[in-house]
């Protein structure tokens, strides 16, 4: 069954009732402030990192699902109740809540009395905007209280989840007409605090949670609310909460507008008091004078939408198959700039505690992103490229504020370094901006360590060449791009975390997957060497993969796929001769990605392999058959029941690799079938079963073995999100930055007549129409260059010029045998 529908004029995705299988979220927040926000209003809020700086609280793994949000309570006469459904599940006589391009928004009505919330995050400021609009629909007159709420975070929230024998003491509030002041710990050493307030005067306000809510209360049932008056209290410890309580009279067709702020300031550390116990609310007044209306909340929602509508105009596809063009022109490129935003941090699987950004992640959500907004992927290059250790390994995360390694979380992850020259290559290729390799950046986060970008490149490179087991493949490490395949652990240790227990570094375990990786990203580096005049250094890599390519082909093939890694005994896994994990989807894509076994069928054998062996109606499956039982000498990919996460699970991040490598054999609608079938847009009308929103992918479906089977977790932060774009942007519709250029490469489904692209480009906009009226799957017929036809040798190629002259140009491309 559906839950609500795409509005693709209005780029929104359109819920219909609040009881959504799974709380149905979305980003606000593109800068410096980010806030979660669900359909019914749940979520919270932060300043740059999700663990550090955190606004307001939430619980996970909640019961009731998905409670603590910003919420508004209305008191009718006595009827009282959640505009939002949630918290308390209140009966609507209309309900719907729209996501939008950062911004959400949720409309209501019970008894005759309308609400709306318009909820963001302006651009440049550190706050979260609430709009809220009652409407008298009825024919009488309305007395209504309306009551604010929101649960401060004590800032660190770890912290303030863990350590109760110093929390209970520690919070502390100010409040200031109608606005409340969160300060917990801004006495001593932070010099920040947050405000909520609204832009109308208040009849009385909370801010002690107990007070409001009543020891043994739920968010469904504030006795505050219930008893139709705020009790004016002041925390002192325990749980600051922040609550207004705003009385309106509404005559029959009356609208009255309500703007409330949820900011983030910070003082100077000599400027933090007006006066003793005081905070300097300077910051604050500057922040809520700017959003003090209605029409100011309009204004920057305006400019929102504006910021949103440019972005995404850089790339945007028209075609007949409206779910692949929403999905393809709108929301994955939206999904894309979240990752770009949170790493792995903060979703509603990610607690925002944990995980910073990791090495290998934002490498490849850099792919996602790079063509919307070039300058900021040069930064996060460079940031990424500063954890690197002198010896090329990395640190396998770093934190966003610090953006320093994350030592908790370690490294010996060996595919990492590859995964910096695959950015670096994607940046250069959609840029031309060469002058990044030049940039002078630390190792191992000390300037006294930095060399140029190209160095840091070069050790990735050289990494993998000088850490190779006895086949020559290279050595895995802790684990290659599957977390999950530790070959050197051997852990026995009840909830030891697989990521951070000792590394028995056999020097035997090998990973074919990343020979592959070295195969497919290995040749950007050797091109970038020799276009930038380092002609030895492109002979020596050039010669390394080659090497790497024989022993893939020795070593690295099983008869009728590609072996997946060779593990401390130096037995194969992914092979016919093992039990369980005879066959694994990733070094299968990967090798033909790399064009491994294209000339003599071993490429077409392999793909047909995953099919028969690893296709399912919701995607392809990691591996199978399924480990049964645990095993010591596989780690953690072997401790998930089977059909869960890498153990045979859908991982939706590598079904893509093999979209793209069925494109290089040319089949389309092959390539086509492995894209719609995680794509989420085609699943809307399965949401029972599904379960997460319809508008993002997931990191994962559960697998055929799998007791739900086709149900999917951990929405929006994904490298799935990075690699579909990749698949259908730049394999399937074929539109793809090349060191040259653009190149024209479509790939599509015989039955797919056509679409038109267009494509922002190195300061030129490119629009590309391609006809496939001959009904083919591969294959270029003409291309017309603002009705100049290419020809020969230049058709072949198929490579558009980066024009760079602001203009835009026309492309017509026939497909044809
Ligand atoms: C991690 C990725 C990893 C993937 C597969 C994700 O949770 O963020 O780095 O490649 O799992 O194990």
């Amino acid at each position: 069954m559906q839950y609500g529908h795409f509005d693709d004029n209005a780029r929104e995705y359109v819920i219909t009732r609040p009881d959504t299988p799974y709380p149905w979220i979305n980003y606000l927040g593109c800068e410096d402030f980010f806030g979660l926000f669900s359909n019914t209003s749940g979520g919270y809020c932060f300043c740059r990192d999700a663990r550090m700086l955190r606004l307001t609280r939430y619980r996970y793994n909640n019961v009731p699902a998905d409670s603590g949000g910003r919420y508004f309570y209305l008191r009718d006469e006595g009827d009282v109740w959640t505009p939002s459904w949630m918290p308390m599940k209140s009966s609507l006589d209309r309900y719907e809540c729209r996501h939008g391009m950062g911004y959400s928004k949720i409309s209501s009505a019970r008894n005759g009395l309308a609400f709306s919330q318009v909820s963001f995050v302006p651009l440049h400021d550190t706050c979260e905007i609430h709009k809220v609009t009652l409407t008298n629909e009825s024919n009488i007159d309305k007395r209504i209280d309306m009551f604010s709420f929101i649960e401060f975070c004590l800032w660190n929230a770890n912290d303030d989840m863990t350590n109760f024998q110093r929390n209970f003491s520690i919070g502390e509030v100010e409040i200031d007409g109608s606005r409340i002041y969160h300060k917990t710990e801004y006495r001593e050493r932070r010099n920040h605090y947050a405000v909520w307030a609204v832009n109308v005067p208040i009849e009385g306000f909370d801010t002690d949670r107990q007070t409001f809510l009543g020891l043994y209360n739920g968010f469904d049932h504030p006795q505050a609310v219930f008893e139709g008056e705020a009790k004016n209290s002041v925390a002192s410890g325990w749980a600051p909460v922040g609550s207004h309580h705003i009385k309106a009279r509404l005559a029959p067709g009356e609208v009255k507008t309500f703007v409330f702020v949820l900011g983030y300031c910070e003082n100077h550390e000599d400027q933090k008091w007006e006066r003793p116990g005081v905070i300097n609310k300077k910051p604050a007044n500057i922040l809520l004078e700017k959003y003090g209306t209605s029409n100011a909340a309009d204004k920057a929602l305006a400019a929102l939408n504006e910021y949103w509508k440019n972005l995404l105009g850089r790339f945007t596809v028209d075609a007949e198959d409206k779910k692949m063009a929403r999905m393809a022109g709108v929301w994955n490129q939206y999904q894309c700039m979240v990752t770009f935003n949170m790493s792995r941090s903060a979703s509603y699987f990610e607690s925002g505690i944990g995980r910073g950004m990791g090495f290998r992640d934002s490498n490849q959500d850099l792919l996602g992103f790079v063509h919307l907004v070039p300058e900021r992927a040069r930064s996060r290059i460079l940031d990424i490229a500063a954890t690197q250790f002198p010896d090329g390994s990395a640190y396998h995360q770093y934190q966003p504020l610090t953006k320093r390694g994350n030592n908790e979380v370690g490294s010996g992850f060996n595919d990492d370094p590859l995964w910096l020259i695959c950015g670096t290559a994607a940046y250069i290729k959609e840029t031309g901006d060469y002058g990044i390799l030049e940039e002078k950046v630390p190792f191992d986060n000390n300037d006294a360590l930095a060399d140029t970008l190209f160095v840091h490149l070069k050790r990735s490179f050289d990494y993998t060449v000088t850490h190779t087991g006895p086949h020559g493949l290279p050595l895995i490490g802790r684990a290659d791009w599957n977390d999950c395949l530790n070959l050197n652990c051997f852990s026995k240790t009840p909830g030891e975390s697989f990521q951070t227990t000792a590394n028995y570094e056999s020097g035997v375990a090998e990973s074919v997957l990343i020979a592959a990786i070295f195969a497919f990203t290995g040749p950007d580096y050797a091109e970038i060497c020799r276009r930038t005049n380092r002609i030895e250094e492109a002979e020596y890599a050039e010669k390394a993969i080659a090497k790497m390519i024989e022993v893939i082909d020795q070593h690295g093939w099983d008869g009728d796929w590609f072996v997946r890694a060779y593990d401390a005994y130096g037995k194969k896994i992914g092979s016919r001769e093992c039990e369980d994990g005879k066959i694994f989807i990733e070094s299968n894509g990967f090798a033909v990605m790399a064009d491994i076994g294209i000339k003599d069928g071993r490429a077409r054998k392999a793909l047909d392999s995953v099919k028969e062996h690893l296709e399912s109606p919701y995607g392809i499956v990691l591996l199978q058959p399924a480990y049964k039982d645990y095993h010591l000498e596989l780690g953690e990919v072997s401790s998930y029941p089977p059909g869960y996460k890498e153990n045979a699970g859908i991982f939706c991040h590598n079904n893509p690799w093999v979209t793209i490598a069925e494109t290089r054999l040319g089949r389309g609608n092959r390539a086509f079938e492995t894209y719609a079938k995680i794509c989420p847009a085609y699943r809307e009308d399965d949401s029972d079963l599904r379960r997460l929103e319809p508008y993002v992918y997931a990191q994962m479906v559960a697998g055929k073995d799998a007791v739900r089977h086709g149900e999917a977790k951990n929405s929006w932060l994904t490298g799935t999100a990075a690699w579909t774009f990749v698949s259908i942007s730049q394999y399937i519709l074929g539109v793809r930055p090349v060191f040259d250029g653009l190149m024209i490469d479509p790939c599509i489904p015989s039955s797919m007549k056509g679409f038109t692209v267009t494509r922002h480009f190195r300061g030129a906009d490119y629009h590309i129409t391609v006809d496939n009226g001959a009904g083919v799957e591969k294959g270029i017929k003409s291309i017309m260059v603002d009705g100049n036809s290419l020809d020969g040798e230049a058709l072949k190629k198929a490579v558009l010029p980066a024009f760079g002259d602001n203009k835009a140009h026309n492309i017509i491309v026939t497909m044809g045998k």
